[in-house]
């Protein structure tokens, strides 16, 4: 196998540079663990960005796809498969929802959502066409194409991918009444995470989305939650929106609905909705391939039977408290729900990516969300010894870091 060295220089000479990665490869993982090319462990703590909540290679969902494999990988949309079919059913049970359009990458479930509601607006709610406005959220995070970008509040992911699709209002996060007060004749939707994840793990006031709920029915108009992080266990209920009872008229789900293995994500949403596409008006190549439906569907089951939700819940917490208890001055904050956390740094510490490459050195990885929030969103089949070795070793770290910003003339 090359060495580190060898496989960063062939990435960086190849590969294009829309990421600036840490100096780090990874070859093999298992469960909350992962290996570089020399041998060295690392126990991860960011679970790929929420993509890996089942752990790595989880033994069922790799058991699911090897099956699938020997049967039938990818089947053309204008047949049919029989795990498009189960998958459909299972995720249509667990969201209390009525249809389930698969797709690939959250993005696409978000772009999927938009015309969703778009033809919604002009066929159910007898909007002009080309009229739709869709209310978002300051500090947004939905994905990385022309249309969702959009409507990002974050000027670099924007500014240079012009001329950009019109249609999108912003209001403050957790605001229920600028919702309310935005609403007008073109509004066919509000779009929102139910805790923004990209954004710095900014959890909104207690009711909002109860709220948001309320106030999309009363004035006629669909909510959409985006729970691509925050969905399937992640903040401690399969559905983050289960928290205040909020069901959306529309979904998006991505990252875990893949189980770690591969891209599986979904648009998922009340009949009424998603029958105002019609046949040939929207689709996907791999979307729905029997091989994505057969590991999203192991990836629900996994997601039920190990009760990966209740494990966030009680551990979740046990971790954020362990944190504030070590009363640690560089530490300016400790929020979040379940097992999606952030840790508000002090700035004079010098930045929450330093702070994750000393990590690595120790053996830890996680990323930072925004310049000073650190981001743990482990596994959540990771056992609780692990997470509070995890957790140990992050403080101590910060602690490294605040006693290194103290010295005249560390350089940070
Ligand atoms: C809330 C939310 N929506 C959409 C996306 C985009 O998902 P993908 O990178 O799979 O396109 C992300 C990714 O971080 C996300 O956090």
């Amino acid at each position: 196998m090359a060495s580190t060295k060898e496989i960063i220089t062939k990435a960086k000479t190849f590969g294009s540079h829309n990421y600036a990665p840490f100096d780090l490869v990874l070859v093999r993982g298992e469960g909350s663990r992962v290996w570089d090319p020399e041998g060295r462990e690392y126990l991860d703590l960011l679970g790929g960005y929420s993509a890996l909540n089942h752990g790595h290679r989880h033994p069922k969902i790799i058991a699911a796809a090897h099956a699938q494999l020997d049967q039938i990988s990818v089947v053309a949309r204008c047949f049919l498969n029989e795990p498009l079919a189960e998958m459909a059913e299972t995720l249509v049970k667990l969201s209390g929802l009525d249809r389930v359009m698969p797709m690939n990458s959250g993005a696409e479930a978000v772009e999927s959502a938009i015309k969703v509601v778009r033809a919604w607006g002009v066929r159910k709610k007898g909007l002009a066409p080309h009229r739709a406005q869709i209310i978002t959220c300051d500090n947004n995070f939905h994905g990385r194409t022309t249309t969702v970008v959009s409507f990002s509040s974050e000027p670099q992911y924007r500014e240079q991918f012009g001329p950009l699709t019109p249609g999108f209002v912003h209001i403050p996060f957790g605001d229920a009444a600028a919702l309310e007060r935005a609403i007008t004749d073109d509004t066919v939707a509000f779009l929102g995470e139910p805790i923004q994840g990209e954004g710095g793990i900014v959890v909104p006031p207690d009711g909002w989305m109860a709220q948001v709920r309320e106030i999309c029915t009363r004035r006629n108009i669909a909510l959409i939650w985006d729970e691509v992080q925050t969905g399937l266990g992640r903040t401690g209920k399969v559905f983050c929106w289960q928290h205040e009872n909020a069901q959306p008229d529309v979904l998006t789900l991505g990252k875990a609905l893949g189980g770690g293995i591969m891209p599986v994500s979904a648009c998922v949403g009340k009949r009424e909705f998603m029958d105002a596409i019609h046949p040939g008006e929207h689709g996907s190549t791999f979307g729905g391939s029997p091989l994505a439906m057969t590991i999203g569907k192991a990836a629900l089951d996994v997601l039920v039977d190990e009760k990966l939700s209740e494990r966030a819940a009680e551990l979740g917490p046990k971790a954020m408290q362990r944190i504030r208890d070590a009363k640690i001055p560089g530490i300016l904050e400790v929020r979040g729900r379940g097992m999606l956390i952030g840790i508000e740094l002090d700035p004079a510490l010098g930045g929450a990516h330093k702070l994750c490459e000393m990590l690595i050195e120790n053996g830890v990885l996680t990323k930072e969300t925004r310049k000073h929030v650190l981001r743990l969103a482990p596994p959540l089949v990771i056992s609780e010894a692990e997470l509070m070795k995890g957790v140990d070793i992050t403080l101590a770290t910060i602690r490294q870091m605040a006693a290194q910003a103290q010295q005249p003339h560390a350089s940070l």
